[in-house]
């Protein structure tokens, strides 16, 4: 175990933060600049963590559970909360603990436990159910593509999944499954919002909510209130394959007539109500999730985000900016709204977004990223990044994404600390407490948190404060030289238990207007990098005629000059201690990624590179700010190379892997040989070998990354170079950079190397 805390920066509790030595008061955490933040992948898989077959203890004042920093006084029978100094009696079965006896919970290493809850229910483990909702306004190839993929996906879900489908184009057709001799459809109409209570009434299942629970059915499948009506949608995928997939077979493209000139008549808004009131049908909590594959944007009824008009576009980043998108605020009200009710049913909603053009992810993302879902935008269904995703979805094993459901998150911590709130897939669910800050920032103004879904690879970011009081003076001797924060996450596993997972850490006070050492030994500049990205990102959404570039250059000239080594007005003077050495070329590479550039993508892939952004551990955020790169060449082995147009040589091969692409790259000489067909030759092994590393190397990173990258491989001079290019740094051209941007407090706004940029900020930093 310690081996694995020791090369693993998460450790076992997956529990990062910005700095890992905290400041005593508020107004020295502020001279920090970089924010103090946790992040926390919730449920990361590791053998260290014990599974405890009972419920943890709570201390009876501020409801912490019992764990490893609690002090014992083992002949009282008493512990002592290290959040409130309460003292707490064993209760009569912990009465055999001593020193050499004790529960997991209090074994110092285990600074992470499971518990695994019995059920209280009598009845059995509830089953997952995958309502899938299909797009017909689509080509005839892209529709094949898609059912493929279905059938697939169908083979592959567990006997007892509970399956529903619908199907949705200029309107919504709700597929009863119950009788695979004659299939009955129900049809909405897609212009106008419906009711949640039209929808149950228009199924039969409006007198639906009675209350007591029916029989369990012959496969051991989770009873609903419900019985006769829902699983007439919702059958077990054992008995509704052949019905599944003989409807996939007759299903046609929406046959409303599209006039030319005209776009499809997609009411996607309309589908997703339609499929969240169906799932209200089922018991709150249950594990549920909307799969919704969408090929196109929604032009009709609530949610439309264009006309149907071929001529008006849909909206850009310009378009956003200048207030010039017409359906942008009505149909992300629209998606709030149903956020809300999925939020309140526990279900989730994940989007499959394939088309050339944009379908509306900017809009749908609150819908999402509110309940812990999954989203996946590629241009086609045919498309490996559509296919081997989703597939992944519903695959078992080694590289299942343990999707888990009805998540929790409460957080309790050291009185002295407030909670901001928290960025990622997660909603508020406005529990105030003492801990909670005056400030927002995300899904705040609480201490407990709702994930309808969340997977292995879940990690929110915790923003805090501290406590105005100024603590420095505070009485004598009873100061705290410890902080402590416990991360309670509750959730149904995949197996259908019920586990709570208690995460506690402590981290060390430090006086930082006597000594900034300790402080900087403890920056981690790799989470800071991350954090700045995602709190940039929300401010650039929340925050009109916010400037993220001017921003984030006077964070980093601050951080310079609080932290730097230098004589005022001295640029050359100017050093920085190893523990920020990076972090300038972090920002450097932010600065320039897709995060604050976003002109350069639409409002759909800004939105998806967020939601990844937010939702994914430090190590893979970081590569999606500065992507990383490794040089192949005979004689030497692979190494990694600087992100610069500098590492380009004709008898190189580079793997650039920038977190959503994978980029082989090919030298001139080397793509010369690899068409004269040298690797074929016997006496060429070498360069055969050459040639396969990095292939192999990229499959690795593509077999383990969940949404599947995009794998470009291009010759040097070729046009699709241009992938590796545009993420290098341009040392080559910075001739005329030493003209601009001159007296400001802006490094620079354009392109620029990253030497330039070092020198203006040394520049700026050392200023009086
Ligand atoms: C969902 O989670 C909540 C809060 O942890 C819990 O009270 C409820 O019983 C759970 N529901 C199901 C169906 O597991
Ligand atoms: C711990 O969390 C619970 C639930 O959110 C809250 O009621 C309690 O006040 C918290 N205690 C501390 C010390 O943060
Ligand atoms: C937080 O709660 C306060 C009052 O309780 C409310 O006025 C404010 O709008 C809330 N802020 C957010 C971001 O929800
Ligand atoms: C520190 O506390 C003492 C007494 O407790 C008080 O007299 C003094 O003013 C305090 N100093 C500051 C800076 O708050
Ligand atoms: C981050 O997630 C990836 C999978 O997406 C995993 O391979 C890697 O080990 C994780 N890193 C840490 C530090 O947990
Ligand atoms: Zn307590």
């Amino acid at each position: 175990m310690s081996e694995i805390a020791s090369t693993d920066p998460e450790g076992v509790d997956g529990v990062r933060m910005t700095w890992n030595v905290w400041p005593r008061t508020k107004v020295e955490a502020s001279k920090c600049v970089i924010p103090l933040a946790a992040t926390i992948a919730l449920i990361r898989a590791s053998p260290d963590i014990p599974r405890l077959p009972y419920a943890p203890l709570r201390c009876k004042t501020c409801t912490s559970a019992l764990n490893p920093f609690c002090r014992v006084d083992f002949t009282a029978k008493i512990w002592i909360c290290p959040f409130c100094f309460q003292r707490n009696h064993f209760p009569p079965h912990y009465n055999a603990i001593s020193e050499t006896n004790l529960p997991g919970e209090l074994y110092p290493q285990y600074t992470t436990v499971e518990y695994s809850i019995p059920h209280s229910d009598p009845n059995p483990i509830p089953s997952p159910v995958f309502l899938f909702l299909l797009d017909t306004c689509l080509i005839e190839e892209e529709i094949n593509f898609v059912k493929s993929a279905l059938g697939r996906a169908i083979g592959l879900l567990p006997d007892n999944a509970l399956v529903g489908f619908l199907s949705f184009g200029t309107q919504v057709q709700v597929h009863e499954l119950g009788f695979s001799d004659m299939s009955k459809v129900y049809v909405f109409r897609g212009s106008k919002e419906i009711p949640k209570d039209h929808i149950l009434e228009q199924l039969g299942l409006a007198s639906s909510v009675v209350s007591g629970r029916r029989p369990i059915n012959k496969g051991g499948v989770a009873p609903f209130p419900n019985s006769a009506g829902v699983s007439r949608f919702l059958l077990p995928a054992s008995d509704c394959e052949y019905t599944l997939n003989a409807l996939l077979e007759e299903l046609q493209r929406d046959q409303w007539p599209v006039p030319p000139g005209k776009r499809p008549a997609r009411c996607t808004g309309v589908a997703l109500s339609v499929a969240a009131g169906l799932l209200s049908a089922c018991s709150p909590g249950t594990g549920a999730r909307i799969i919704a594959l969408v090929g196109g944007p929604c032009t009709e009824g609530p949610g439309t985000i264009v006309s149907k008009d071929l001529s008006d576009p849909v909206r850009s980043h310009k378009d956003l900016d200048k207030d010039a998108a017409p359906y942008f605020k009505k149909a992300v009200k629209f998606y709030e709204g149903l956020a809300k009710q999925l939020v309140s049913q526990g279900h989730v909603l994940d989007v499959f977004a394939s088309a050339l053009d944009q379908v509306g992810v900017a809009e749908m993302k609150v819908a999402v990223e509110r309940t812990g879902g999954l989203v996946v935008l590629s241009e086609s269904f045919g498309h490996s990044v559509f296919k081997d995703s989703f597939k992944r979805v519903f695959e078992d094993g080694e590289q299942s994404l343990g999707l888990c459901f009805n998540g929790t998150l409460e957080i309790n911590c050291s009185k002295e600390i407030k909670i901001q709130g928290v960025v990622g897939p997660c909603t508020s669910l406005e529990k105030k407490g003492p801990s909670v800050a005056d400030t927002v920032i995300g899904e705040g103004n609480t201490t407990v948190w709702k994930m309808c879904g969340l997977d292995k690879s879940t990690c929110l970011t915790v923003l805090f404060d501290l406590s105005s009081s100024d603590r420095s003076n505070a009485s004598g001797a009873a100061v705290n030289q410890q902080l402590y924060l416990q991360f309670l996450t509750s959730y149904q596993s995949p197996d259908g238990q019920l586990v709570l997972r208690v995460t506690t850490v402590t981290r060390r006070w430090v006086d930082s207007a006597v000594s900034t050492e300790e402080l900087v030994q403890g920056f981690d500049q790799e989470t800071a990098a991350v954090v700045m990205a995602r709190y940039a990102s929300l401010k650039m959404e929340t925050e009109e005629t916010f400037d993220a570039t001017r921003w984030l250059d006077r964070f980093l000239i601050r951080l310079c000059s609080k932290f730097g080594d230098y004589r005022k007005d001295d640029p050359s003077s100017f050093t920085l201690n190893p523990s920020f050495s990076l972090f300038p070329q972090f920002m450097f590479n932010l600065r320039r990624s897709q995060f604050v550039q976003v002109f350069n993508n639409s409002p759909d892939e800004t939105a998806y590179f967020r939601m990844l952004l937010n939702r994914e551990n430090i190590s893979n955020a970081a590569v999606m700010i500065q992507p990383s790169l490794i040089s192949y060449s005979f004689n030497s082995l692979p190494a990694p190379a600087l992100l610069d147009v500098a590492s380009i040589a004709a008898d190189r091969i580079l793997l650039l892997d920038s977190y959503f692409s994978v980029v082989i790259f090919h030298g001139m000489t080397i793509a010369q040989w690899r068409n004269l067909g040298y690797q074929n030759q016997p006496e060429h092994q070498a360069f055969a070998q050459l040639l396969r590393a990095p292939q192999d190397d990229a499959q690795a990173v593509i077999r383990d990354r969940f949404p599947v990258p995009r794998l470009v491989v291009c010759d040097q001079h070729g046009s699709q170079a241009r992938f590796l290019l545009a993420k290098l740094n341009p040392s080559a051209t910075y001739n005329n950079a030493h003209e601009m941007a001159a007296g400001s407090d802006v490094i620079f706004t354009d392109d620029v190397s990253l030497q330039v940029f070092f020198e203006h900020l040394q520049r700026l930093a050392v200023q009086s």
